[in-house]
């Protein structure tokens, strides 16, 4: 039975599957660090284009992202994304980063930056809620308690388009958001390193059935049942 002093659960799945709000307000019941992993990719995605690198180009662009010192200031709620001490607010969450980012999350010279990053970050912050593609899978293998969020097509290209008309942009016709959705799975999937895929040992969850209340309940339970009280 895993202790209440080192504590990772990890939470993976596709996008749209509502992992980032889940994985915030169940770090927030428990007590622990939430850690948006999603939010260091875009970071990458976000400063290869503004410095005008070629996504090609990975020796360029690990190289700009470790001189980027991407880090997470823990005073806010969800903590923010910090590259060169600065924050990058709502510019990880535009379209222009949106598209570029899953590709290049394939780049397994890159993932191999973020994962040593992220594994860190854990160093220091211990009793952690880490949400990702590869959290169980690859980065924290041995973590006591793993989940899959999943949900159908349909539901998840809802969610898309709730999220994207918040961020006040241009909201995309439903048949092109299910597309863009099966394209996305589909890459990070099959990519060579840090494909997505379910951990053996986590628990799946559907959570187009359930409302987002009821999703974090069951995870809360879930966890409160195997972390020793
Ligand atoms: O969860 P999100 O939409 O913010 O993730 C952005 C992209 O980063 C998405 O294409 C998947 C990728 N990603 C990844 O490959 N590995 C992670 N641990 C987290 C995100």
């Amino acid at each position: 039975m895993p202790s209440k002093s080192d504590l990772s659960i990890t939470i993976d799945g596709p996008a749209g599957t509502g992992k980032s709000t889940v994985a915030r307000l169940l770090a927030a019941r428990l007590g622990l660090d939430f850690l948006d992993t999603g939010a260091m990719y875009r970071a990458a995605a976000a400063i290869v284009i503004d410095h005008g690198l070629d996504p090609a180009d990975v020796d360029a662009v690990v190289s700009k992202i470790a001189d980027a010192d991407l880090h997470f200031d823990w005073q806010t709620d969800p903590p923010a994304i910090l590259a060169w001490m600065k924050p990058l607010n709502d510019r990880i969450r535009q379209a222009d980063v949106t598209k570029l980012v899953s590709p290049l999350a394939a780049l397994g010279e890159l993932r191999e930056h973020m994962v040593r990053k992220q594994r860190l970050i854990a160093q220091q912050h211990p009793r952690l809620v880490s949400e990702g593609r590869d959290q169980g899978s690859v980065v924290f293998p041995d973590a006591p308690v793993k989940f899959y969020l999943d949900a159908d097509v349909d539901v998840r290209a809802k969610r898309r388009a709730e999220q994207i008309a918040e961020a006040n942009q241009p909201v995309p016709e439903p048949e092109q958001l299910r597309t863009d959705i099966r394209e996305r799975d589909e890459r990070d999937m099959t990519r060579a390193v840090g494909p997505l895929v379910c951990p053996d040992d986590a628990l799946t969850v559907d959570t187009g059935a359930l409302s987002l209340e009821g999703v974090v309940d069951l995870l809360e339970a879930e966890c409160r049942a195997r972390i020793d009280a």
